[in-house]
């Protein structure tokens, strides 16, 4: 059974700050007109989650961040990047691999403590899932939480259609939102999120690729838009020993550096660059200091890599920074929380202590 960990000291000193920031210009805004029901030829009703989509990659804003990333003296590409269709799908495939715990030891904290979430969150909430992805880890608390509306927020838009529209047809009885939508800039709630009481939902460890710097400040967006009666529910993946950590990130069957080398098509695709991923290997360590699991690809030989009006030389060996990946102390992750505003932090966590799942009240 997973243990509860009390609510948590807030007088703790602050978790250590990190440098880089990780933003970009506010998304545009275009509305998917398509209607939620939809009769095909009178034959059969289909229902369609409404789509909402903010996040346009094709812009030249988006353009400028990968460029200006690419020519800092310590090159860096926004982990954002990594979700295009196929990236997504590699992620998938991580979630499946024995060495990455994080996905399976959230769940299991899920499966056995939904009722004491609906207990503190309260059911019939609106549902909004801040880094959806395939919507598996909300649909689970669907019959515990008996969410009044299920707003799924993901980057990756195409991604998010194809699982919302799949989700909705298992749960016609569920009004569902897809918002296509990046959480670095402000958090813009449609009209069509409905009125009530809202829970926050951000699994996964997500907020762990943010710096504890900018985590801070995503937990104030996400403050900002709860009010009493509302709450965040997060997911964190908790501190550990540095041999668990390396191998959840470089698995023996490759699937981390896929994902990981994947950016570089991804980039090309956005940027019009000339990467050739045969030059680029998977590097991931853990710095124990900044307790953060760092990946980044490495130049196999020297390379030029050229763009639309530009070019930057890799020496051999030369790295690319594409993630890091924090791992908390549970009681630093509680003061965040307190010092985002939200109050009366709980905790449940896994036996082994692993990972740990937070509700706060806003
Ligand atoms: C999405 N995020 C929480 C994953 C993580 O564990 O930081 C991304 C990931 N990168 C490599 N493996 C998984």
């Amino acid at each position: 059974m997973p243990a509860v960990t009390t609510p948590l000291n807030p007088s703790r000193p602050q978790p250590q700050s990190l440098h880089h920031a990780n933003h970009h210009s506010a998304p545009e805004h275009a509305q998917d007109p398509t209607p939620r029901l939809v009769v095909a030829n009178g034959a059969h009703a289909a229902l369609r989650p409404e789509f909402i989509q903010q996040y346009h990659e094709n812009s030249d804003a988006l353009r400028a961040e990968i460029v200006a990333g690419l020519l800092r003296s310590q090159a860096g590409i926004s982990p954002k990047f990594f979700y295009d269709v196929l990236g997504s799908r590699l992620f998938e495939a991580i979630t499946d691999l024995p060495e990455y715990y994080p996905t399976r030891t959230e769940a299991s904290i899920f499966a056995s403590v939904a009722p004491a979430i609906a207990a503190r969150a309260g059911s019939g909430c609106v549902l909004i899932d801040l880094g959806a992805g395939n919507c598996e880890k909300a649909a689970r608390l669907f019959p515990s939480l008996q969410p009044a509306q299920y707003v799924a927020l993901d980057i990756s838009v195409d991604f998010l259609r194809g699982t919302l529209s799949g989700l909705q047809q298992q749960h016609p009885h569920i009004p569902m939102l897809g918002l296509g939508t990046d959480l670095c800039g402000p958090l813009d709630l449609p009209p069509n999120v409905r009125r009530g009481r809202r829970l926050l939902f951000y699994p996964g460890s997500s907020i762990g690729n943010f710096t504890p710097i900018d985590a801070l400040a995503l937990l104030q967006r996400l403050r900002a838009v709860t009010g009493h009666g509302d709450g965040v529910l997060i997911g964190v993946d908790l501190y550990k020993d540095a041999d668990t950590l390396v191998a959840a990130y470089d698995d023996a069957l490759g699937v981390t550096a896929a994902f990981n080398r994947n950016v570089l098509r991804n980039v090309n695709r956005i940027l019009g660059s000339d990467f050739a991923l045969e030059d680029w290997r998977h590097v991931a360590s853990f710095d124990q200091q900044a307790s953060r699991i760092q990946m980044h690809l490495e130049a196999e030989r020297a390379v030029t890599v050229r763009w639309p009006d530009g070019e930057r030389n890799f020496a051999k060996g030369e790295r690319i920074h594409t993630e890091d990946s924090h791992k908390y102390r549970p009681e630093d992750f509680a003061i965040l929380l307190e010092s985002a505003g939200f109050t009366d932090p709980v905790s449940w966590t896994d036996p082994r202590g692993w990972f740990a799942v937070f509700h706060a009240r806003g």
